[in-house]
């Protein structure tokens, strides 16, 4: 498809196969990086078995996360009232593609697999992301302002839990934080209004869900 083609020329067929065809690139398929991965040479070698899988657990928690970030970013980006917010929610998604890249090659590496409830983690997201869409732009962009934030802490807690031989693992997920930092900011400076306490708990619960499951499966 044209991506220089304005949205208002596409037809409701031409949408829902655009949304088929992120869905299946972020929820299966491997994203392609637009940016080098930081790991670059660095050594990430784990020799210990119970070291080895708990950091493929951890990182797998994390590109889950990430899937789920696409899914919130293709559903706000459906429901966004004005086209350069919708814009804007469709680049944020390409940007995070470079994270689900990243972490998906470092499972690999780890000799481990991504989530296998991948697929659900990106629907329910996308539902999430369309109602949040769907209460308009301020209440949108706050939303991902929160979810950016409530991501930096995740991965505040997984590089403390990182082994120090990992420094392939360290150097991604710090990459991670710095981009969701000035995503965050970004989303606030363009208008994000600070969402009620009750929603943020909402949505610290549902990513204890994602977190806890996304470890194991
Ligand atoms: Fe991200
Ligand atoms: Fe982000």
């Amino acid at each position: 498809m044209n991506e220089t083609m304005p949205d208002r020329r596409l037809t409701p067929l031409d949408r829902l196969l655009e949304q088929a065809d992120l869905a299946l690139r972020a929820a299966v398929g491997r994203p392609h990086a637009q940016r080098p991965n930081p790991a670059g040479g660095l050594d990430g070698h784990l020799v210990d078995e119970a070291e080895r899988s708990h950091v493929a657990g951890l990182i797998r928690v994390d590109h889950a996360g990430e899937v789920a970030a696409q899914g919130l970013y293709h559903g706000q980006a459906l429901t966004a009232r004005r086209p350069e917010i919708r814009a804007a929610m469709k680049q944020a998604a390409i940007e995070e593609g470079d994270h689900l890249s990243w972490c998906y090659d470092r499972l690999h590496e780890l000799g481990d697999r991504p989530s296998l409830l991948n697929p659900l983690w990106y629907a329910g997201s996308v539902a999430i992301g369309a109602v949040a869409g769907a209460a308009g732009d301020r209440w949108s962009l706050g939303f991902m302002a929160e979810t950016e934030r409530q991501v930096e802490g995740h991965l505040d807690d997984h590089l403390s839990q990182l082994p120090a031989a990992d420094a392939r693992s360290r150097a991604i997920l710090e990459q991670m934080k710095a981009d969701e930092v000035s995503h965050a900011e970004a989303a606030l400076a363009a208008g994000g209004s600070e969402l009620p306490g009750v929603v943020k708990r909402l949505m610290t619960l549902t990513a204890k869900v994602m977190t806890r499951s996304a470890y194991r499966f």
